[in-house]
């Protein structure tokens, strides 16, 4: 069994579907199930014996002992977060809490756990920190793709809070000699994406109609992965990474924000034909996020060199797929846009004002 934090969020999710797709070794699912976490996503698994859901925080230190000592799991594999940039500067405090508190949690739990492993099983335990290239901070136009070398340089609360969370982990390793393994990936989409994040949101606000709010001058540049891609970049390192290891997944995907969006229109206007016309006529600039990072792109060449991993999906395949998959299940998109959506998007959209 491996225990899974944040398993009912967006990557989470689609990592556990993925994994009980290919193996019967069973998933302990812990996850608070806060705004961002969604059972329904995980429907198909309902009655499934080997996937066990517990909500629970990763900070309740007590739980996750009596969740280790009962299951014993031979590895933690940890999304569990506070994942979005903006609602990281409306209110960092959730941020530092769960991605700082909730890793040491996490680790100091295992490290206890650990040492009541036979000499077999420690050897062969990981504890997996899923982690994301916004720690390195922001690229100029003609500086190389971010490599594991690269200086730590976070900009946002967000970011700050899982560079911090980063370094706990390296430092379990060197201090405590836990099995420790890090990835750090570029920016996600796919299916079950709850609809804050860019592609989500566009995809989303067009099909009702509504505005497609472009940040600034729309050529902020972010490097996109197809979901699954890295689920499987994921079950990769867990199996073969070296333990103290980091590893960068990308998609060798750059695009403009602003690309990303036409793009989506354009598919759009194919697949679902507005008879207002196309909705690219949606497209608005609003003000700039406070300290919005100029560009993201991941240097993978090393986790494809060591383990052979690279990206299958184009990101022509990818948003197609993405799109498709939208228009195929409004019910679960209707069902995530509960009150507590609503209300974020007018705190973050509801004064910004048209930008450039
Ligand atoms: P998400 O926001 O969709 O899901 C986060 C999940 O964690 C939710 O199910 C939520 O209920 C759960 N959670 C939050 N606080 C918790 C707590 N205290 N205890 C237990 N569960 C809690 O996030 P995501 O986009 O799936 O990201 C997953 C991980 O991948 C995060 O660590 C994130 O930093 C990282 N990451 C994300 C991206 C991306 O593009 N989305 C890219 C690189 C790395
Ligand atoms: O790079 C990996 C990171 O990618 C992950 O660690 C984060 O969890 C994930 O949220 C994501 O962060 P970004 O800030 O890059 O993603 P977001 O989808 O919020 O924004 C992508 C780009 O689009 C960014 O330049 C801001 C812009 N944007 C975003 C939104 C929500 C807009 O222009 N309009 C919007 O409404």
């Amino acid at each position: 069994m491996i225990l899974v934090t944040g398993g009912a969020g967006f990557i989470g999710a689609n990592f556990v579907l993925d994994w009980l797709a290919r193996s019967d070794e069973p998933i302990l699912n812990l996850d608070l199930l806060t705004y961002a976490g969604n059972l329904e996503t995980l429907a198909a698994l309902r009655g499934d014996a080997r996937h066990v859901f517990v909500q629970g925080d990763i900070c309740d230190r007590a739980l996750v002992d009596r969740l280790l000592a009962d299951y014993r799991p031979r590895a933690i594999v940890h999304f569990a977060a506070e994942s979005h940039v903006d609602r990281s500067i409306h209110g960092p405090a959730a941020f530092v809490r769960t991605n700082v508190e909730g890793t040491f949690t996490l680790l100091e739990a295992a490290r206890t756990y650990c040492a009541t492993l036979e000499a077999g099983m420690q050897a062969a335990f990981r504890f997996l920190h899923i982690s994301t290239d916004e720690v390195y901070g922001s690229l100029g136009p003609q500086d190389p793709p971010f490599a594991e070398t690269k200086t730590y340089e976070p900009n946002s609360p967000y970011s700050a809070s899982k560079a911090a969370s980063d370094h706990l982990v390296r430092a379990w390793h060197h201090t405590y000699g836990l099995p420790v393994l890090t990835t750090n990936c570029s920016n996600n989409y796919g299916p079950w994406q709850f609809p804050e994040k860019l592609i989500s949101l566009v995809i989303v606000n067009a099909l009702a109609g509504k505005p497609l709010p472009v940040y600034g001058d729309g050529l902020n540049v972010r490097d996109w992965l197809y979901v699954t891609d890295h689920c499987r970049a994921i079950r990769e390192v867990l199996a073969r990474g070296t333990p103290g290891e980091t590893y960068n997944v990308g998609g060798w995907n750059e695009k403009t924000n602003i690309d990303v969006v036409r793009t989506i229109c354009t598919l759009l206007d194919e697949l679902r034909p507005s008879p207002e016309g196309g909705y690219a006529r949606l497209i608005t600039h609003v003000t700039d996020r406070p300290g919005h990072d100029r560009r993201y792109a991941i240097d993978a060449r090393k986790i494809e060199r060591e383990l052979g991993w690279r990206p299958a999906e184009t990101f022509e395949t990818g948003i197609r797929k993405t799109v498709q998959w939208y228009l195929d299940n409004p019910q679960w998109i209707a069902d995530v846009q509960s009150g507590a959506y609503r209300d974020w998007v007018a705190a973050n959209y509801g004064d910004r004002g048209q930008g450039a």
